[in-house]
């Protein structure tokens, strides 16, 4: 199987992705990473181990990383998360704990350990704790084979016109990362803005007869938050996952993509040069589209499996 990496601020699409991923066997998942974003980083990490204990995989190490942004203070998403960041799992606190391992050190743990191009990366939230990586150890970059990412917008924005949350958050990360010379493939609001379950996938979760589908349900349905323009909860992090297990249901272009770390109205655009204008080389494959009656049926399918 693939080896991997999650790194995470959950969030309920998070905590969708991280079950997807502890419900497929094709993934060898070596560890989840949290990383301060949606809520701060207590929370994200104990929401890490939330999730764990709710799948029964206490077995994948949970590390906690950044506590903030490289620069920028750092700014959270309550309004949509709920001030726990998991509004609507009705989940009982963590009994387990976190690594002593900071999570920086476990990435570059985990690389130096692999062979060359060998681990596949799934940063779900700001990109700080792998900036810190690669400038600390800039060694393991061979040992990446690929970095998965949600973040970045070919279009419009979500926390602002210009940005999507996660490059907003931590700009000078994202474009460190894109910057890091490693194949990458993005996704940003443009496929994950169609990755919204209907009504009646969403009332299938019910029908699982598992307590992750309970869970699930109960994230899918809580009230929207208004304002975001979407019709439903989009599910942005499931999709890298998704896309290692089922890539025929995504496609998508090589790009360049730049990102802007100024702090005014564009701070955290992602530029991406989809029509080859400015005849630079693609640094990430970016993803536009996604066959979302599929992904669900797919992905609903895998949390059955679970506890
Ligand atoms: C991204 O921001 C977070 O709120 C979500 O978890 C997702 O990673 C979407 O912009
Ligand atoms: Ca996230």
């Amino acid at each position: 199987g693939e080896t991997i990496v999650i790194d995470t601020d959950p969030g309920q699409d998070d905590a969708v992705a991280l079950l997807l991923a502890f419900a497929s066997p094709e993934l060898d998942l070596k560890a989840v990473t949290t990383v301060a974003g949606n809520v701060p980083l207590a929370l994200t990490t104990a929401n890490a181990l939330r999730i764990r204990e709710l799948a029964g995989r206490e077995d994948v190490p949970v590390h906690a990383g950044a506590d903030r942004p490289l620069l920028f203070p750092l700014s959270t998403a309550e309004f949509v998360c709920g001030p726990d960041g998991l509004a609507g799992a009705d989940l009982p606190p963590a009994r387990g704990k976190a690594s002593s391992i900071h999570a920086v050190d476990a990435l570059i743990a985990i690389l130096r350990a692999a062979p060359d191009n060998s681990v596949t990366l799934c940063p779900l939230g700001p990109l700080t704790n792998l900036a810190l990586a690669f400038r600390l150890a800039p060694d393991v970059l061979p040992k990446v084979k690929r970095i998965v990412l949600m973040g970045g917008a070919l279009a419009l924005g979500n926390i602002t016109p210009a940005a999507e949350f996660n490059v907003h958050v931590d700009p000078h990360a994202a474009a460190i990362v894109f910057g890091c010379g490693r194949p990458i493939v993005m996704f940003g609001l443009g496929v994950t803005h169609q990755a919204i379950a209907s009504h009646e996938q969403v009332a299938r979760l019910l029908t699982l007869g598992n307590a992750v589908g309970r869970v699930v349900h109960g994230m899918l349905t809580r009230p929207r938050p208004g304002g975001l323009g979407t019709a439903g909860h989009p599910m942005h992090d499931p999709c890298v996952i998704a896309f290692l297990l089922w890539p025929e249901l995504f496609s998508g272009r090589d790009c360049c993509v730049e990102v802007e770390t100024g702090d005014g109205p564009l701070r955290g655009r992602t530029t991406i040069d989809w029509s080859g204008r400015l005849k630079r080389p693609a640094n990430a494959h970016v993803v536009a589209s996604v066959e979302a009656d599929a992904l669900f049926q797919r992905l609903f399918d895998r949390l059955a499996t679970l506890p």
